[in-house]
């Protein structure tokens, strides 16, 4: 069979006790592979394997390519591929059959790149079934699963289960079982180009719903594994005021043979009335008393917003880049969502309140981004104070939100180098949340402001007492 595209491989259990036929006695009976496999299809439970193929897997040696072979394991039996050399796309389109004992569960495909050293390997991912007594009987299933373990990469295969498995009526209806994910997720539109990222309405053909994805194209590995710090600081914490995001994956799109680029995919909801700042933007277009957002509708953005930032920092979880921009708004109008942690920064270890103005903690802030209209002064002027106590500046960040949420006031600049001036910016707050809100609701209002916005980090309110404060504003 050597140099044929379909290689049959099959695997007896030696311990195999068949009425009809057993591992020896096939042996001797000197039949040939084809008529073996179909005695093992028709009279055992034999799970048949068709490897088809693997695609964008990790480049494992300096040429840029990799020599992988898979191997195939079913309880303790394993059977190898053939080793496809110099790519990272290879096509094996060969056939294992095991015989299948009610205690096998799993189906594991470990892939490896294959050295010039007999004994040395480097591990290219490894995809699992878990139960393959869960397959359809004596129907053929696709599959395309990402390999774990790794980067990048899946493998395309085909199980069919002969004698054993469900049958089709003790199943419920099933979809298909999808495509990488590069292939599930269909471009509707555009919505926007950011610094880095691109975002797309994009379909999931899976449950067809439509979500967004985020796209961010890297040029190297490195600046890729910086893009999925994003999901990284955030990846375990789940909070109503938080966007969630639903999948994210890697790609690679080659520029040339030496050269690809990276692309890292976040999937997330798709929220159709867009981020606050479309809001505020379509409600201001007339600033008219009656078109402000009712004091209702405030202390329950307020809320929300304050609850989400408490909850971040508790996790030790500094956003960094707090501005209308990236928050979502809810379908209902009735909720706001953090998004784009892009910037955030999780650290355990670091104090979550400064005690003192004027620490002497460097501050890598400076050269790591953000919004400058919503920085606070300790962030704008680097020599101000050195101060790094970026949790407080999420606050400031945040009474800008709030100020721009009652005010309808965009563009202004908040932060003033030197105190005075700042204080003056204060009072002005000030005035223009009472101005437009009124003094019976804008006096309380407008002291929370400002002591989000303080010009000294140690002197800001937290999060948390920034949700007191708000759940305490009395609107009746
Ligand atoms: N899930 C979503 N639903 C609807 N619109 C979204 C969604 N996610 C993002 N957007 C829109 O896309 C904009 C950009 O998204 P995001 O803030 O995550 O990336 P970015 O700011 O471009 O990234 P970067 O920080 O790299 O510049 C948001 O301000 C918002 O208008
Ligand atoms: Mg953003």
């Amino acid at each position: 069979m050597a140099g044929s595209p379909l290689v049959k491989k099959f695997s007896f259990s030696k311990s195999s006790t068949s009425k009809t036929v057993s591992c020896q006695s096939i042996q001797s009976s000197m039949l040939s592979r084809d008529q073996l496999v179909s005695i093992l299809r028709k009279e055992h439970k034999c799970l048949s394997l068709f490897l088809k193929r693997a695609e964008d897997l990790v480049s494992q040696d300096t040429n840029g390519f990799s020599d992988p072979f898979c191997e195939c394991y079913v309880g303790d039996r394993m059977l190898r591929s053939s080793t496809k050399y110099k790519t990272l796309n290879p096509e094996w389109n060969e056939q294992f059959d095991f015989e299948i004992h009610d205690s096998d569960k799993r189906l594991i495909i470990n892939c490896w790149d294959r050295d010039l050293l007999p004994f040395k390997r480097d591990f290219e991912g490894s995809v699992f079934l878990e139960d393959i007594h869960k397959l359809v009987r004596g129907q053929p299933t696709d599959f395309a699963l990402e390999l774990v373990g790794v980067n990048s990469g899946v493998i395309h295969f085909t199980l069919t289960a002969y004698n054993f498995g469900v049958t089709k009526s003790e199943i419920e209806p099933q979809k298909p079982v999808k495509n990488p994910k590069r292939e599930r997720y269909v471009t509707i539109e555009h919505i926007t180009s950011g610094g880095q990222a691109t975002v797309y309405k994009v379909l999931d053909t899976v449950d067809e719903t439509e979500k967004v994805m985020k796209q961010i194209v890297c040029q190297s590995a490195d600046h890729a594994t910086v893009a999925l710090n994003e999901a990284w600081q955030v990846r375990d914490l789940k909070h109503n005021n938080m966007v969630q995001f639903d999948d994210l994956y890697l790609t690679e799109h080659k520029k040339s043979e030496e050269e690809k680029n990276y692309v890292v995919c976040f999937i997330m909801p798709f929220f159709k009335r867009g981020d606050l700042l479309q809001l505020i933007k379509a409600k201001s277009q007339t600033r008219t008393k009656s078109n402000y957002f009712p004091i209702v509708k405030i202390k329950k953005y307020l809320h929300q917003l304050a609850e989400g930032l408490a909850f971040l920092h508790s996790h030790f979880v500094t956003h960094r880049d707090i501005k209308p921009q990236n928050i979502l708004v809810s379908d209902d109008y009735n909720q706001l969502k953090y998004c784009d942690f892009g910037l955030a920064k999780r650290e355990e270890h670091k104090p979550m309140t400064p005690t003192t103005p004027g620490g002497n903690i460097l501050h890598d802030l400076w050269d790591n981004g953000g919004t400058v209209e919503y920085m606070a002064p300790e962030r704008l002027y680097k020599d101000l104070c050195n101060d790094d106590f970026s949790n407080c500046a999420d606050v400031f960040a945040l009474g800008i939100v709030i100020y721009e949420i009652i005010t309808f006031r965009l563009n202004e600049k908040h932060a003033h180098p030197r105190i005075i001036e700042h204080q003056e910016h204060l009072e002005e707050v000030k005035r223009n949340i009472t101005d437009a809100i009124g003094q019976r609701h804008g006096v309380v209002l407008a002291d929370l402001v400002t002591s989000m916005m303080r010009f000294y980090p140690s002197e800001r309110i937290c999060a948390s007492d920034v949700v007191e404060i708000v759940s305490s504003i009395n609107i009746d």
